[in-house]
């Protein structure tokens, strides 16, 4: 791992003035996220991540701090440089999945290729991005004739087209039954692996925050602290290797229970955890 992460802030601050009232989205945010990596930011509903997620994905920029996205300063950018550094780098999943509803499937993969310098076989590689995600025989259905679970691999489709280094998905099992929930997280877990993806998503559900290697959380806009972080990393490594058939020393540490010197902020997590179950 280099030093720097492709995702590198320093830290990065986010307010909102609400007539007189200022509220602080974010606070004080430094953190790495390193090329590869499939890494999980969780916390509960108002915590900031999603704020944060459209800055690491250069939708909005911090009030004060500093961004380096890939070695570019990209909290000092105007906003056509954040657009292009967008298009280039990122790939968008929402957790409404927002496609155009009148589009085809092939449409909806192609739309990101408008706004791109690169057009070189467009329908083909669009064609691939659908097969890619299981959806090769769909390319001519409309959103409605697709399931929620199709209709999100056709915007993990899309968010490939243009091949992006980084994938950024905000809630993308949110709006899905579990098992098509399932299956979008498996997803996201293979282009990761087979396609070195770096892969950030947005979650508040602590059953996904148990498949990905890394968790970063977020609460009142605060990342938890170093011991928290590390602890909640080595009790969902120890989940991913088990869903993983990963054998050795990790996998040893599967049955062991989280509670041991478990931070305040983590309580909060296995709380929720209780809630959605
Ligand atoms: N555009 C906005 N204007 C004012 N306040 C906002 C705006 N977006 C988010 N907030 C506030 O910032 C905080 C974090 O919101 P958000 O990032 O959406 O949280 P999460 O995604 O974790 O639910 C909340 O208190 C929210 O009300
Ligand atoms: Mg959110």
């Amino acid at each position: 791992m280099s030093e720097i992460g492709v995702i590198h802030t320093e830290h990065i601050n986010k307010y909102y003035i609400m007539g007189d009232v200022e509220v602080r989205a974010l606070n004080d945010i430094s953190l790495d996220i390193y090329k590869g990596e499939l890494t999980a930011i969780m916390g509960p509903s108002g915590s900031g991540k999603s704020t944060l997620m459209n800055i690491l994905g250069c939708l909005d920029r911090p009030t004060g701090g500093l961004y380096k996205l890939g070695g570019e300063l990209v909290s000092e950018m105007n906003d056509s440089q954040l657009a292009d550094v967008r298009n280039r780098k990122i790939g968008f999943v929402f957790q409404s999945f927002n496609l155009l509803p009148r589009s085809t499937a092939l449409e909806n993969v192609l739309l990101p290729t408008l706004y791109s310098k690169n057009k070189a076989n467009a329908k083909q590689r669009a064609i691939n991005a659908l097969e890619m995600v299981g959806l090769g025989a769909r390319i001519n259905h409309k959103p409605k004739e697709m399931s929620g679970g199709q209709q999100q691999r056709v915007a993990i489709a899309r968010a490939l087209i243009n091949d992006p280094e980084i994938i950024m998905a905000d809630e993308p099992t949110g709006n899905l039954d579990s098992k098509s929930g399932k299956e979008i997280m498996e997803l996201l877990i293979r282009l990761n692996k087979e396609q070195g993806k770096t892969i950030i998503l947005v979650t508040h559900d602590p059953k996904i925050g148990k498949q990905v290697p890394r968790v970063i959380s977020v609460f009142d806009g605060m990342l938890g602290s170093e011991e928290e972080q590390k602890e909640l990393k080595r009790w969902t490594d120890a989940n991913f290797s088990k869903l993983h058939g990963l054998e050795g020393e990790k996998a040893a540490l599967a049955d062991e229970q989280p509670d041991q010197n478990k931070g305040e902020n983590q309580a909060v997590i296995m709380e929720e955890e209780e809630e959605v179950e």
